[in-house]
């Protein structure tokens, strides 16, 4: 497996990942995930699971062209709980939408707990993603963004503290803004979606001025100020 197979957004998820971590893929498609951690010696083997049997058999089809097929547990399952007692210490939930990634967390009770890390990539919902993981007693560690064949993406990385947490509007839109810390990936995704939030709140006509999309962007008006994104 060479590095230039992993394109630039789950090179960014594959960052979080722990060293010598058992990593669980969830959603694994191709693999391309583990099958690089597993190259670079970053993991000491891999579940690769998937709801539906196609991708399942291109992951198990990758992962011996690559030579890591004994390395890898291969799982037809819904979500991560049929993994539990698995021993996983790292899992990567990537390239679904917000909501299915918070139902997949919450239908998967051994992932509440502190020695677990969850490493997230939603290409949608975000908001929805960012407030269940505060209501359910999860916190967000870090956030990091990427560029990938032009589009922006954000990849969050959470643990289970038991702590449940409220987090305002803007925050679920837009994720932690730290003012001289904005990457020109974190500024390109913060731009893509202030514009569809202003086009939502544009789209609702006379009303607009009083919509959710128009208070969360007058919250971010306040809070990045000057800030060029
Ligand atoms: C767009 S692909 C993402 C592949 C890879 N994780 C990535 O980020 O490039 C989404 C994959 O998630 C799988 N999937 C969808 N819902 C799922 C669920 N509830 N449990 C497990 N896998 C699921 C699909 O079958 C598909 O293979």
């Amino acid at each position: 497996m060479k590095l230039g197979v992993l394109g630039k957004r789950l090179l960014c998820a594959s960052n979080f990942v722990r060293q010598d971590a058992y990593l669980a893929d969830i959603g694994t498609d191709h693999a391309y995930l583990p099958l690089f951690l597993l190259d670079a010696g970053r993991i000491v083997g891999a579940v690769c699971s998937d709801i539906n049997s196609a991708p399942l058999e291109s992951a198990k089809r990758n992962a011996a062209l690559y030579g890591h097929a004994e390395k890898i547990k291969f799982v037809l399952a819904d979500g991560a709980g049929a993994l539990a007692d698995m021993g996983i210490t790292d899992y990567t939930v990537c390239g679904m939408g917000g909501e299915l990634i918070a139902d997949i967390i919450e239908r998967a009770p051994q992932l509440k707990s502190g020695d677990v890390r969850l490493i997230l990539q939603p290409m949608t919902k975000h908001a929805h993603l960012r407030r269940y993981l505060a209501a359910a007693g999860f916190s967000v560690l870090a956030e990091a963004y990427s560029k990938d064949a032009g589009k922006f993406y954000v990849t969050v990385v959470a643990e289970y503290d038991g702590r449940q947490r409220e987090i305002s509007n803007l925050e679920a839109e837009l994720g932690k803004i730290e003012k001289n810390k904005i990457s020109a990936e974190q500024a390109g995704f913060i731009k893509a979606r202030v514009a569809s939030l202003k086009r939502a709140a544009l789209g609702k006509g006379a009303g607009g001025d009083d919509s959710y999309e128009a208070s969360v962007l007058r919250e971010y008006e306040k809070v990045v100020g000057e800030i060029e994104v």
